[in-house]
């Protein structure tokens, strides 16, 4: 194993090549109009909160800053969802958001809301810097308008039929059923989602930060300037740079929001994508305020390093938009890295807050306080730091179960009670054999590489390391088996646990970031202050003579009943929308022998579209489809009638094996076969192309 020292930790959390005197660390403002949920956890909450427990714990200067996101249309939807102002929703969620994160320990400095008066006043003053230098573009723009309503409609307020798939219920900017962008115009029969009315365009004037004025300092400060940022941060961005920057509006007709600071701002706010970032910013402030800070000096000093945790959805706001703004502003230090995670799946399926297909934190936290860190550690174990992954509930029970219970909390408990049952306090220890010096130099490679790797936000390689360090402890007593020497060599055991308990006292540390009530029972039982990363040297934390607490087993097994009612609950409200292909799955090896290009490119895969469905009279398993293959117009009989009717499958984009020899199935000549994916539970799940293309278009 490569042993890292701590200059090499020092090396990665300094990758800029400046002197770092202090860190800002953000995490996405959530939206104020529904509660979080695991995939908001482990997505820029979880992995925030790992770092900068870890940072503390160095003795860094850090701020962790957060707060609700409190203004937008989303707001908006929702408060007529439900019948109330949004001042009411946001109320709400607010609380609700800033209990769940209390109790899943998620160390926020602060925790604001955008709704504050200095944050309006904050997102005031940078508009009206960029207006009164002339950096901002006004131009007339053309706007739905709902007449009955007297409210110009933000293109998602906008409803009709989707001119590409004919879905009736198709929204403004987007189809939810084919997945086209669209803008509200190119909607068929449009109509305000609010009354219903049909809408009348507008003119209206808006104000755009002309964002193609900074594609080139943007190329440069990530293309070229940070090369280390995560691949898929670095990928998306070079791709909105590839495509080339346009004005962005940065105002909205709503009366909800921060306000237009202009006489001719009358009845606008400011577009909440525009604010909500400067309201780290105004958290920052608020913080400052109340702790003797100066805000300044973490927003504008050079010897300041700032990190935002985001989702990916988020990274075009935060890579490209919001540096944009603080670099125009003049006075800002830009992020020096933004390490945003994938999305996290639930169950095979997408989290869906419509449909919900989640686990909501508020709940989770309400009906099992006590796994709160199990949860932690799991979602940690899963991190989406790379690609989509998955939470199942038969994962997170095996974990806790092999892992927590049996090696992390076995380990502790066997120290514990052997000590408390035939000592006085903790026993006198030797001079270490050289096996057990060994042991401590690998104890110590695994608190570095837990160091580094957390330092470089592989929060998943540092759980495993933190791991290793309870499995050595585990291991240890294994070997020496104390239990016995107890009966032979009272003294031979009692080295062997006075070494076990300052085991515990790193991997306390250690855990601390993942685990952080873990870590402070483990100190509780210790019966010293919670040790910091910087104070780890050697083994010498608990001396001959001092006494022990009693506390309860860490970790206690997962009854399966829960398992049976979590499952349940999900599937009482139907299932999710299947996750997307790039899930990471349980590794499965090639289920079939060595194949050829050649075979491969001998089958001729075309993108079709299903024009008709019918069931097979005599069979639940047959759909007879009509499929418009780009080639021609066809039929084939496809098996999967158990898993789609033949509504769901109207209108989809499907892959379609073309030269396939024909075949006659119930009287029926089949001709081509759909291609499908099949999960582990046998359930078929149709495959398309991302974006609606062509039909005809060749798959190779
Ligand atoms: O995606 C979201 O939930 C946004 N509310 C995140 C905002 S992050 C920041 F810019 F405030
Ligand atoms: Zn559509």
């Amino acid at each position: 194993m490569h042993i890292y020292t701590n200059k090499d930790i020092f090396a990665a959390m300094s990758q800029e090549q400046k002197t770092i005197k202090r860190r800002m660390v953000t995490s996405a403002l959530p939206y104020a109009n529904g509660p979080i949920h695991i995939g908001h956890l482990a997505g820029a909450y979880l992995p925030a909160d790992i770092y900068v427990r870890y940072l503390r714990s160095m003795g860094e200067d850090v701020a962790f800053i957060c707060g609700t996101d409190e203004h937008g249309t989303a707001i908006n939807i929702k408060a007529v969802e439900e019948g109330v102002s949004p001042q009411k929703i946001v109320d709400k969620y607010y609380e609700m958001i800033r209990d769940a994160f209390t109790a899943f320990n998620i160390s926020f400095d602060h925790f604001s809301r955008t709704s504050r008066p200095i944050h309006h006043q904050t997102a005031q003053e940078f508009f009206l810097k960029f207006h009164n230098e002339g950096s901002l573009i006004q131009r007339e723009t053309q706007q739905m308008y709902d007449e009955e309503q007297k409210m110009f409609l933000a293109d998602r307020f906008v409803i009709g039929t989707c001119p590409n798939c004919g879905h009736e219920e198709a929204y403004g900017h987007q189809c939810e059923n084919c997945g086209k962008d669209l803008s509200p115009e190119e909607l068929i029969d449009p109509r305000s989602k609010i009354s219903g009315s049909v809408p009348v365009t507008k003119e209206t004037t808006h104000w755009f930060l002309p964002l193609n004025e900074y594609q080139e300092f943007l190329e440069e400060f990530i293309l070229e300037d940070h090369q280390e940022w995560k691949i898929n941060v670095y990928g998306q961005c070079r791709s909105w740079l590839q495509d080339g920057l346009q004005p962005r509006s940065i105002t909205r007709d709503l009366d909800w929001g921060v306000k237009v600071p202009l006489p001719e701002g009358e009845g606008k706010v400011l577009y909440v994508w525009f604010d909500a970032p400067i309201g780290y910013i105004s958290a920052t402030k608020e913080w400052a305020k109340t702790n003797g800070k100066d805000w300044k000096l973490y927003w504008q000093d050079e010897e300041t390093a700032l990190y935002h945790f985001i989702g990916k959805d988020n990274i075009v706001f935060h890579c490209i938009i919001f540096p944009a703004i603080l670099k125009g502003h003049g006075d800002y230090i830009l992020p020096t890295n933004v390490p945003a995670n994938e999305f996290l799946n639930l169950e095979g399926r997408k989290i869906s807050t419509s449909k919900n297909w989640a686990i909501w934190m508020h709940e989770f936290a309400a009906e099992y306080p006590d796994h709160i860190d199990a949860l932690r550690y799991v979602l940690t174990g899963i991190m989406p730091e790379t690609k989509d992954s998955e939470f199942t509930w038969a994962d997170f029970k095996a974990r806790n179960d092999n892992e927590l219970v049996a090696t992390f909390a076995n380990f502790i408990n066997r120290v514990k009670v052997l000590t408390l049952k035939h000592f006085k306090g903790v026993p006198a220890r030797n001079t270490l054999n050289e096996t057990e010096r060994t042991l401590v130099n690998d104890l110590y490679a695994n608190v570095n590489a837990a160091g580094y790797n957390i330092s470089n936000f592989r929060f998943r390689e540092a759980l495993n390391d933190m791991m290793k360090i309870a499995r050595l402890g585990d291991k240890y007593l294994s070997d020496t088996e104390p239990w016995k020497l107890i009966k032979t060599d009272i003294a031979a055991a009692g080295h062997v646990l006075n070494i076990g308990l300052n085991i515990a006292a790193v991997l306390g540390v250690v855990a601390e970031p993942f685990m952080p009530s873990t870590s402070a029972k483990i100190f509780d039982m210790l019966q010293i202050t919670p040790l910091s990363w910087k104070d780890l040297k050697e083994l010498d934390f608990v001396f001959e003579g001092h006494s022990l607490k009693n506390i309860p087993h860490l970790f206690q097994k997962i009854d399966p009943k829960m398992i049976e009612h979590e499952i349940e609950k999900l599937n009482s409200d139907g299932p999710g929308e299947p996750a997307s292909s790039e899930v990471e799955k349980v590794v499965v090896e090639p289920s079939k022998p060595e194949t050829s290009f050649d075979d491969f490119q001998s089958m001729d895969i075309r993108v079709g579209t299903i024009l008709e469905a019918e069931p097979m009279k005599k069979t639940d398993k047959l759909l007879k489809l009509l499929v418009d293959t780009g080639i021609d117009r066809r039929t084939i009989v496809s098996g999967v009638a158990k898993h789609y009717t033949p509504e769901e499958l109207l209108r989809k984009q499907v892959l379609v094996l073309v030269n396939l020899k024909p075949r006659k199935i119930r009287g029926v000549e089949s001709r081509g076969m759909i291609l499908f994916a099949e999960d582990l539970d046998g359930k078929l799940y149709l495959v398309n192309p991302e974006n609606s293309i062509q039909n005809g278009a060749s798959v190779n």
